[in-house]
């Protein structure tokens, strides 16, 4: 499977200067990497990406979720455990940041690392030294942590969650992954990518996007961002006989609620890059967010808007914009 960084997609600025950022840490000899991004967004892709790219290619990438372990287990986990250091412990055993050797240590959802770890880890991350569960001998770290979270860790930090320490160590190289509604360019280059990907699996033709499903796909939120695009891409590329994906085929549905993890509040801004942006780009915005707002309720986005229903419905069929079939008002 290639991992490599040319296999990330997009050309918005966002995306590129996130790339930048990645081509710049691989090549240092900096050990700390954190990459910030709602769900989906590519994370992991990014800190593989890194990982392939850089002086650590060929050396192991090992990736361990923290939310996911227990505290204890993820301890020994993280750190490995000497003979007879608890009940269970009946063989040493090394721990990820020794396997890493002089690879990564891909530290997902960092957020959640429990309070007894994070002074352990900030150690590891300072002295490059550990210690085993129940030992005394010092081991050398080698390998550059990847740390990645979809959540606010200054929110964490100010709930007293996570160690403000912890976290300007980690923040030292940072890396912001945009969410796929901020890069309504890159949606179309993503889909294609996809559809090429499947053709090529499944050794047939690709198939190609009619403009209504370019105009869904563009005016769809992403709330799972783009492992949500793949997964509808992949859909839709079944429920097509023929070899035009019609908007009838993509299953996006008109979100109402935020996923978790989410770090703006609904709504959002609307951002003129510096080549500028028309007014209907920028109408095309203000509708689908206030749609977003208010869940898809039709009076209450021509009313904020200061449009008439009927305007509002002339204009969502301009954009392509559909409204959620149970929430109409
Ligand atoms: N820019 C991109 N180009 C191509 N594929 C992408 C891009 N970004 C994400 N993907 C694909 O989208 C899917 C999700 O990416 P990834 O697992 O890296 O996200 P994540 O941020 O780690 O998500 P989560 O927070 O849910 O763990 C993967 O299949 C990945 O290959
Ligand atoms: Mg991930």
């Amino acid at each position: 499977m290639d991992f490599g960084i040319d296999t990330i997609i997009g050309q918005s600025a966002a995306l590129r200067g996130a790339l930048d950022l990645a081509r710049k840490v691989a090549n240092t000899r900096l050990t700390t990497v954190l990459v910030v991004g709602e769900t989906g967004t590519g994370k992991e892709l990014f800190a593989r990406g890194i990982h392939y790219l850089g002086l650590t290619h060929g050396e192991p990438f090992v990736a361990v979720n923290c939310a996911a372990i227990p505290e204890t287990l993820l301890e020994s986990e993280l750190f490995g455990h000497e003979k007879g250091a608890f009940t269970d412990a009946r063989s040493q055993k090394r721990g990820l940041f020794e396997l890493a050797g002089a690879g990564t240590l891909f530290l997902d959802e960092i957020g959640d690392l429990p309070h007894k770890l994070q002074p352990k880890l900030l150690r590891a991350l300072e002295d490059r030294r550990i210690r085993r569960v129940g030992g005394n001998e010092e081991i050398r770290v080698n390998c550059r942590i990847i740390a990645a979270t979809n959540a606010s860790l200054t929110d964490a930090v100010a709930r007293l969650e996570f160690r403000e320490d912890l976290y300007y160590r980690l923040n030292v190289f940072r890396i912001d992954l945009p969410p796929l509604r901020h890069r309504e360019d890159d949606i179309v280059k993503l889909a294609m990518s996809f559809i090429d990907s499947i053709a090529q699996d499944s050794e047939l033709p690709p198939k190609h996007l009619r403009p209504d499903a370019i105009a869904a796909l563009r005016a769809h939120l992403w709330p799972g961002n783009v492992r949500e695009l793949k997964n509808v891409i992949e859909r839709a590329a079944i429920l097509c006989e023929g070899n035009a994906i019609g908007a009838e085929h993509l299953m996006v549905q008109h979100r109402t609620s935020l996923p978790a993890g989410r770090m703006t509040p609904l709504g959002g801004e609307i951002r003129i890059p510096p080549g500028g942006k028309s007014l209907d780009e920028i109408e095309h915005e203000a509708i689908t967010l206030t749609l977003e707002i208010t869940g898809g309720n039709r009076s209450a986005t021509s009313r904020i808007l200061g449009i008439s229903r009927p305007t509002l419905a002339r204009k969502m069929r301009e954009y392509g914009l559909t409204p959620a079939r149970d929430n109409v008002a």
